[in-house]
């Protein structure tokens, strides 16, 4: 096997003038396919840990080796199903990154988990691996519905794995999936209820899409899975942000909910749109390089991905330099997910061009008027009423 380690050199970046970089980790593998998911995960008999450890820590060196002037913000171990991996690789390369570039003080680590048995025994080590934030995959609180997903873990592992998670980890997250098959909006106000009771201070809460190719599309298809209405699903989001408002959850990007200053600093990046680098098999990736923003992707079959790194250290399947268009609109989609909206200022420098020139004035007006989208020439945010239709609106105001 090819190593690359003695390739690149450890030096520290200048720190006077440092850009937040995230760091996303992706592992591939889940211990079975649920039927909603169309994320780059798949399910293998044996997973050959020792190959992809070697290959993932040495696909972070090279991405790490073009790094400019950063400062590491956040590490994101997301999958498929990361807490599959041994937690001396999730250590491995925490020690890596974080001896080669300068982080900042509070530098948040987070690891996607599954709530089963086997993955809740590694929960200690995951944090003695130096992991800082757990994002536990419950999905749902409701044992029939979690059947239906196609989860590995009951209602009470999920339970466990939270009340575990909460003495171990200084910041704590879990996802659920809502606006399921025949959910009413009493049955998800019940659930929910008992999500925010036991939540800490952050909650992923998103509606089922029905993505193409997986198992629920093809039931879609032949009409057997009945998902609520466009109003049922509006009621849907508006009860939802009402009772997290309850719970002083602010619901600071479309499907995520924190106590102020418990975002997630990871995602945070995607939406505000600074650099981040993605590692691992179909990972995507924003790096500035020579202040050029480029995009990254990595080959998406993991077989593929690890054939190639082995062979040549890295995985870098398109390395594409964007226009001020192409990152406009990617700041624009990213940005209007957010509560707080886009900054016009941050949008010009990332940019270089100014909001107005990537957007339909003609229909942002209008969007206005309708009062979906307010801006005071400062901010370009979403209203409520915009949030419930949020994909249309991109639609119509990107030029
Ligand atoms: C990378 S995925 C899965 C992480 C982890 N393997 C798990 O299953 O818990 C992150 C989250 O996206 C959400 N998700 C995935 N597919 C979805 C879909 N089709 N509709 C809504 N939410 C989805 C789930 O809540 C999931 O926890
Ligand atoms: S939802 Fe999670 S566990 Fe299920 S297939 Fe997707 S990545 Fe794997």
């Amino acid at each position: 096997m090819l190593t690359i380690e003695s390739s690149y050199s450890f030096k520290k970046p200048d720190k006077k003038t440092l850009n937040p970089l995230a760091l996303y980790i992706h592992w591939p593998f889940c211990l079975s396919k649920c039927p909603y998911c169309d994320f780059n995960s798949h399910v293998t008999h044996i997973i050959p840990q020792e190959a992809y450890a070697v290959a993932i820590l040495n696909e972070l060196k090279h991405a790490l080796s073009t790094v400019q002037s950063s400062v590491l913000t956040s590490i994101f171990f997301g999958g498929g199903t990361p807490s599959l991996m041994t937690p001396q690789t999730v250590e491995n390369l925490i020690n890596y990154a974080t001896h080669y570039l300068p982080v900042t003080n509070n530098l948040e680590i987070t690891l996607e988990a599954n709530p089963t048995s086997v993955e809740n025994q590694k929960l200690q080590d995951f944090r003695q691996a130096g992991v800082n934030r757990i994002s536990l995959g419950i999905q749902s609180l409701n044992p029939q519905a979690l059947k239906i997903l196609g989860r590995q873990h009951t209602v009470k592992q999920a339970i466990d794995a939270l009340a575990l998670a909460k003495k171990l980890f200084p910041k704590i997250s879990f996802d659920l999936i809502y606006a399921r098959e025949d959910q009413t909006l009493s049955d998800w106000q019940r659930e929910l209820k008992i999500a925010l009771d036991l939540a800490n201070d952050h909650l992923s809460l998103y509606q089922l899409t029905i993505e193409p190719e997986t198992v629920f599309a093809k039931y879609s298809q032949q009409g057997k899975l009945k998902l609520p209405n466009e109003q049922l699903s509006a009621d849907l989001l508006i009860i939802t942000e009402e009772m997290a408002q309850k719970y002083s959850m602010q619901n600071y990007e479309i499907s995520n909910y924190a106590k102020i200053g418990s975002e997630s600093k990871h995602n945070l990046a995607y939406w505000r749109y600074h650099d981040y680098i993605g590692i691992g098999p179909g990972a995507h990736g924003r790096i500035t390089e020579d202040s050029i923003l480029y995009a990254t992707e990595r080959y998406k079959n993991p077989k593929i991905w690890l054939k190639t790194v082995q062979k040549q250290g890295h995985a870098l399947s398109h390395k594409e330099a964007l226009t001020s268009l192409d990152k406009a609109r990617e700041m624009i989609l990213m940005g209007l997910r957010l509560k707080e909206g886009i900054d016009t200022k941050s949008f010009k420098l990332r940019c270089g061009i100014e909001l107005i020139e990537a957007i339909d004035l003609e229909v942002l007006n209008a969007l206005i008027d309708e009062n979906y989208i307010c801006w005071d020439h400062r901010r370009l945010k979403t209203t409520l009423t915009g949030k419930i239709r949020l994909n249309a609106i991109l639609e119509a105001i990107l030029k």
